[in-house]
């Protein structure tokens, strides 16, 4: 059987004032990525074919962030919040165009909507249902839409706002999300009217609707925890949390050895290889991949970066963006990596930046060194071969090159090329003044008596 085309619609236009944030609500992040982006993921793994985000009139930076992860998205601008079917019919055009077999409707503020559920969620409409809507039973159902269900038929949806008391005894609940077939998505959506408390186009009036063109409306029960809808920043700061939690327990699920998971902190794209170990209190940023057997210690930050087999890095070690370990690399603490490749063994153990270098294979570099990047408006490059010893207390100014086998000695401001197997010298000779410290004791006891003598 011809899997079923879907266009996902993405409702976005909100602002989101609860957030008190010059930022649109979309855009705040969990785990690494925007509410939007988790969203769009999970419409792209529910096996959606083609997707329209409504976005508002001022909000070009959430139309530019989808584009980013789905450059085949269709924006739409919904000038005026008119109310959920209304922000749907901004996309009007894609459903006519595309035609699709299903069409998702999805709001951009439920971060934590699993691609499972939406699938489950398209299922009953393959069957013939015209609308498939997600259910839940929450906690404290206040503020939401109540499921009317009579003889295990959904007949209704009502907002609370409009619920009788009776209706609002109701414990199940929309989550928001609906699923429509297609064919008749538009003459669904086009009979939604206004004539309600909030003179607003609701979505959910699409179930009546469909019940009276002798359709049917199906309810699909999921998780609270899946429909989350996000409009606060603590409400932000409990979707993190049950985010962390999925991220860790697939992470112990995949065989990584957390010692203290509650205390890492991940990015839904960090990977694992196959025996790392992550030591408590580190945080995974966006974009990091971690190799077979390498130990991550405690209280490191990492983001961008790429940590080869083996390689041990912290504890407190800072890996950024262009970070890239090779095999058996070792970092150590107060160590700074960016926009550097660290050849197989190399060892940076104590207290360095190390910023748009190579570091060739087997390379020592010594304790507070530091590769001057940055001349105060271009940065440089720092290229070190291999098995070179770079003494402690080194600056090297770049663009600098280090020929393999070489040495620098301690304390050097290496400004020009040092070639392989040499030596590099670069700071003052050391003078000895021998009776020097006795000498200054007999001259401040002089000067002590001269003053008394004064008095
Ligand atoms: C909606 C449902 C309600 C459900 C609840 C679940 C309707 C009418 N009601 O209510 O039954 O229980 O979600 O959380 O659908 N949006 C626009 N443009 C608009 C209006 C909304 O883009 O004109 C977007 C919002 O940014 C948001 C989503 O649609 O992402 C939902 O809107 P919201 O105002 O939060 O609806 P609720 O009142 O929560
Ligand atoms: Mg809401």
């Amino acid at each position: 059987m011809k899997a079923r085309t879907c266009l996902a619609i993405v409702l976005a236009a909100g602002e989101g004032t609860r957030m008190r944030s010059a930022r649109p609500k979309v855009m705040h992040a969990l785990a690494g990525r925007s509410m939007l982006v988790h969203v769009l993921a999970a419409v792209g793994a529910a096996g959606t074919t083609a997707a329209a985000v409504v976005v508002g009139p001022k909000q070009d930076a959430v139309a530019a962030e989808a584009k980013r992860v789905l450059p085949c998205a269709e924006i739409f601008i919904q000038h005026e919040r008119k109310g959920t079917a209304h922000a749907v019919l901004a996309a009007k055009a894609a459903i006519a165009r595309k035609k699709p077999d299903d069409v998702l409707i999805v709001f951009g503020d439920t971060p934590l909507i699993a691609p499972e559920t939406l699938q489950r969620l398209r299922a009953p409409l393959a069957k013939g249902a015209a609308i498939a809507v997600l259910a839940f039973r929450p906690a404290d159902p206040t503020g939401y839409g109540r499921v009317l269900v009579r003889d295990g038929a959904v007949v209704a949806i009502r907002e609370e706002a409009d619920a009788s008391a009776s209706e609002r005894a109701i414990a199940l609940c929309n989550g928001g999300i609906m699923a429509l077939a297609g064919k008749h998505a538009l003459s669904i959506l086009e009979k939604i009217g206004n004539a309600n408390r909030k003179h607003e186009f609701y979505l959910t009036d699409a179930v009546a609707i469909a019940r009276g063109m002798k359709l049917a409306a199906v309810a699909v029960e999921g998780e609270e925890d899946d429909v989350r809808g996000i409009n606060t920043k603590a409400q932000l700061a409990e979707a993190e949390r049950l985010m962390q939690e999925r991220l860790r327990r697939k992470a112990l699920d995949a065989g990584v050895t957390l010692i203290a998971p509650e205390t890492v902190f991940l990015s839904a794209d960090t990977k694992f290889g196959k025996d790392v170990t992550v030591e408590p209190y580190v945080v995974f940023g966006e974009k990091v991949k971690v190799d077979d057997g390498a130990v991550i210690r405690s209280f490191s930050h990492l983001a961008g970066a790429h940590v080869g087999k083996a390689a041990i890095v912290g504890p407190f070690a800072r890996l950024r963006p262009g970070a890239t370990l090779h095999e058996d690399v070792h970092i150590g603490n107060f160590v700074e990596v960016k926009e550097a490749v660290i050849e197989a063994g190399a060892k940076a153990n104590h207290l360095s930046y190390i910023g748009d270098a190579t570091v060739g294979a087997g390379s020592n570099i010594g304790a507070g060194t530091i590769t001057c990047n940055y001349d105060g408006a271009a940065k440089h490059r720092t290229e070190i071969g291999a098995d070179v010893f770079i003494g402690s207390n080194s600056a090297l100014v770049a663009p600098v090159k280090i020929g393999a086998g070489a040495y620098v000695g301690s304390g050097s401001v290496i400004t020009g090329n040092v070639p392989a197997k040499a030596l590099a010298l670069g700071r003052s000779r050391q003078v000895i003044k021998e009776g020097w410290a006795t000498r200054l004791k007999a001259l401040k006891s002089l000067g002590r008596k001269k003053a008394r003598a004064a008095e």
